[in-house]
């Protein structure tokens, strides 16, 4: 069920789709300023993925209406781009982006400050961040898979913040969800043991206020329960013989 990918073709495709990923996230950062409209995201990730020769995974995924989820402040994830939602000054705001290359996936996200938010927002946007790469470092064969998530969750703790256990990271591959659920949440103890080649996503959900999440009329917008503020951030990752390898490593 864990997508095992060790042979060269496979590892070549998961490398360059992590690669086109992480370029059009960096793109789409570079566009973001006060005032542009979240479908001004949308157009610049349909075409950049296809300049790029890969199509947006996420378009039409079980009707998923946009090539790219953009989430806002106190929007967990899943959020839909629109003509009528502007950035403004303050916000945080989370840009997922998911490429299919060659029937490869890369899948990829950060939280963005649009100009200078709050001291806790930048704290927030922070605790995030080091909790990713505090799940990425655990990372290594012969651990199980539990120890990503303990390790997100005792920093989350530690720094006052709250994880999103209502969704997770997954297994990745020749589709952008496969098996397993990767939880940012322990036990240490939890799940398969790690085996080089495994490939999955790690993209923990860290909120402000509590972890409870409820989902808009939309059938899509995630959002806090307690309308307090939540950023995230995402790497594909595959288990190499020393430990992570990020395929969508930003450069
Ligand atoms: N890229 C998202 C993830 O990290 C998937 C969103 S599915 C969509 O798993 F349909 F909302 F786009
Ligand atoms: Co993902
Ligand atoms: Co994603």
């Amino acid at each position: 069920m864990f997508p095992l990918l060790l042979d060269p073709n496979s590892l070549r495709g998961m490398r360059r789709a992590g690669r086109s990923a992480a370029a059009t996230l960096s793109g789409a950062g570079r566009i973001l300023r006060p005032g542009l409209r979240t479908a001004e995201i949308d157009r610049f990730v349909r075409r950049d993925t296809a300049r790029r020769g890969g199509t947006p995974a996420q378009l039409g995924y079980h009707g998923f209406p946009a090539s790219v989820c953009t989430s806002r402040n106190q929007v967990v994830c899943h959020g839909i781009p629109s003509p009528s939602e502007r950035l403004e000054e303050g916000d945080l705001l989370n840009v997922d982006v998911t490429t299919c290359l060659e029937g490869w996936h890369g899948d990829t996200s950060r939280t963005f400050l649009i100009g200078a938010p709050s001291p806790e927002a930048r704290h927030l946007v922070e605790v995030a961040e080091r909790c990713l790469w505090a799940g990425i470092e655990a990372v290594r064969p012969g651990r199980r898979l539990g120890e990503v998530g303990a390790a997100i969750e005792a920093l989350a703790r530690a720094e006052g913040c709250s994880v999103v256990t209502d969704f997770g990271g997954h297994g990745i591959g020749r589709a952008m969800h496969l098996p397993p659920h990767v939880s940012h949440v322990g036990p240490a103890g939890r799940g398969p043991v790690l085996v080089e080649g495994m490939c999955f996503t790690i993209e923990p959900m860290i909120n402000l206020g509590g972890p409870r999440t409820r989902i808009l009329e939309d059938g899509w917008t995630v959002v806090t329960e307690d309308g307090a503020l939540s950023a995230q951030f995402e790497h594909t990752v595959r288990v190499g013989a020393e430990g992570a390898e990020v395929l969508t490593r930003a450069r």
